[in-house]
C-alpha cells in the first residue's frame, strides 16, 4: 500500500467513487459535490495543508481510501480532517487508522496542537463514532439538531 500526497484530475472521479462506494451519503449529493468542490480547489490552488490537503491510499494501482484536512484559519495551529472515506469493499481492513495515523503524523510534523472533525449523531454514524473512539478521539461537543432535527454534530478531537 502507498500514500500519495499529490492530486490529480482522475482523483475527482475515485473521490466520486469512494464515497458512492460507503452508501452514506445517498440522498445527499450536496455532501459529494462538496468533497468534489475542495479537490477541485487543491487541484488549482495547490494540495496544502493551509488549503486542502488530499492525502490517498493506494493498493495494485487502486486508489482505496482518502482523507482531506487543513489548517483551520484564524486558529494557530488547530487542524481539522474534512473528509475521510475507505472503498466499501476495502473497510474493516485496518486502511482507516492508517489514513488517520498519517494525518496525526503530518499535523504534528507541521506543529498542531490540536486535531478535531465533525461527524453525525445518527444511527448510520455509529461504527463511524466507535472508529473514531477506537483511535484516540474523544467527543469534545456537540451541537443539537445541527445536520437536521435529530441529527446532532459530534465534534471530536484530539490535544497534543
Ligand atoms: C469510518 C471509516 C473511515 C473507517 O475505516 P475502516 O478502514 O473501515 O476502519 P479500520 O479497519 O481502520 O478500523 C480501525 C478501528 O476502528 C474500529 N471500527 C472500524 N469500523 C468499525 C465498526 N463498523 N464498528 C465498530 N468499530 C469499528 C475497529 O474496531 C478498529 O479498531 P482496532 O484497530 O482496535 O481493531 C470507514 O468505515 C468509512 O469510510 N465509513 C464510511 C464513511 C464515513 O463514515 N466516513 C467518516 C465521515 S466523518
Amino acid at each position: 500500500m502507498l500514500f500519495r500526497n499529490e492530486i490529480f484530475e482522475q482523483d475527482l472521479e475515485s473521490i466520486k467513487d469512494i464515497l458512492s462506494s460507503t452508501g452514506f451519503f445517498e440522498g445527499a449529493p450536496d455532501e459529494i459535490d462538496a468533497a468534489l468542490k475542495s479537490a477541485r480547489q487543491a487541484l488549482k490552488d495547490g494540495n496544502t495543508i493551509e488549503n486542502h490537503a488530499f492525502l490517498f491510499l493506494e493498493q495494485d494501482a487502486e486508489t482505496i481510501g482518502y482523507t482531506c484536512f487543513s489548517r483551520i484559519p484564524c486558529t494557530l495551529s488547530t487542524y481539522e480532517i474534512h473528509w475521510l472515506a475507505v472503498h466499501n469493499n476495502q473497510r474493516g481492513r485496518g486502511i482507516g487508522k492508517l489514513l488517520l495515523n498519517e494525518v496525526i503524523k503530518i499535523v504534528r510534523q507541521a506543529g498542531a496542537s490540536k486535531l478535531i472533525l465533525k461527524t453525525a449523531g445518527r444511527d448510520l454514524y455509529i461504527p463511524t463514532q466507535k472508529f473514531y473512539l477506537s483511535c484516540g478521539f474523544k467527543e469534545e461537543a456537540r451541537l443539537k439538531n445541527y445536520y437536521s432535527k435529530g441529527d446532532d454534530c459530534l465534534i471530536y478531537s484530539m490535544d497534543f
